[in-house]
């Protein structure tokens, strides 16, 4: 049987409660996530993402539904430990330094935890290689480029050594070469260590290398699915305000234009490989 790392029932929350009128921040949400799997959340701007997040870390209580990680319910109680089993990187890498320097910064949730301090130093070591950032450790943070300093504040998380890593918007303030960064770096770590990824994004590129996606509309689960089962929602995912990711549209567009296709590559060397396949090879 599959590992259950997280698993939401049922969930709603409301950020004014005593507010009759307020719609709604996230409406009966449910879903379950394996050790190993990364799952993709994706929607418009205010479709609730950001508030699973923090449910799932345990910074907002709901009132109606649970939250159970590694098959515990979280609890006042447990919610410490749970939470020092998952690392968040937020959207803005500017907000997310404390450290002086690089190894500081990524030392200083070690420091609050307790860690000793030889283990700690080890741990910040390990951490910063496993993003490629270890000749960066006496750095100073604001020096650094936007991937680098995403870079970092994954070390920083991966330094608990969590179970569970949730991005949310984590890339969606860096040029394309820092969220190139970035994204190599959560695929190596997974190959590396089957580290379970949860990341919210806008990025349908980064999207479509999940194992599984989760489509949030007005707080809702609106769909669930492999990216291939999402992409193909097509005309009904630009309606609710989303894109579709290059290979598709570029798929779509030279179908309606004639060209043969088969129709079903989701990433631009699919995508080279159906058009020479469909037209050219003999
Ligand atoms: N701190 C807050 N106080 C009141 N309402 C909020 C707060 N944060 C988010 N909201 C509202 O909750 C809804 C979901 O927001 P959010 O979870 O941030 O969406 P997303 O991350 O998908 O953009 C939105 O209607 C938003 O305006
Ligand atoms: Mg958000």
């Amino acid at each position: 049987m599959m590992n259950e790392i997280l698993k939401l029932n049922n969930i709603t929350f409301t950020y004014a409660p005593e507010q009759e009128e307020v719609k709604n921040a996230v409406e009966d949400v449910s879903f379950t996530v394996n050790e190993g799997e990364w799952i993709a959340i994706v929607g418009h701007n205010g479709s609730g993402k950001s508030t699973l997040a923090k449910i799932i870390n345990g910074l907002l209580f709901t009132e109606q539904g649970t939250v159970e990680v590694m098959q515990k319910l979280m609890n006042e109680e447990n919610l410490w430990d749970i939470r020092s089993q998952m690392g968040m990187v937020f959207q803005n890498p500017d907000n997310q330094f404390v450290g002086a320097t690089v190894q500081d910064d990524v030392a200083f949730a070690l420091e609050n935890n307790g860690v000793p301090h030889e283990e700690m130093v080890a741990r910040v070591h390990e951490a910063l290689a496993q993003v490629k950032m270890e000749q960066f450790l006496d750095h100073e943070p604001q020096h650094l480029s936007g991937g680098q300093k995403q870079r970092v504040a994954i070390a920083g998380a991966l330094a608990l050594k969590p179970r569970l890593l949730i991005l949310d918007e984590a890339t969606s303030m860096l040029d394309p070469q820092g969220r190139k960064e970035v994204l190599a770096t959560v695929r190596k770590l997974r190959e590396d260590t089957g580290l379970t990824v949860l990341s919210i994004t806008h990025d349908l590129e980064e999207a479509i290398l999940a194992d599984r996606l989760l489509f949030m509309n007005g707080g809702q689960k609106f769909a669930e699915g492999t990216p291939k089962e999402i992409f193909d929602l097509g005309d009904q995912l630009i309606e609710l305000g989303l894109d579709l990711p290059f290979p598709i549209k570029m798929s779509k567009l030279l179908m309606a234009q004639g060209v043969s296709l088969q129709g079903n590559a989701m990433s631009e060397e699919e995508l080279v490989n159906d058009i020479w396949i469909s037209n050219f090879k003999k």
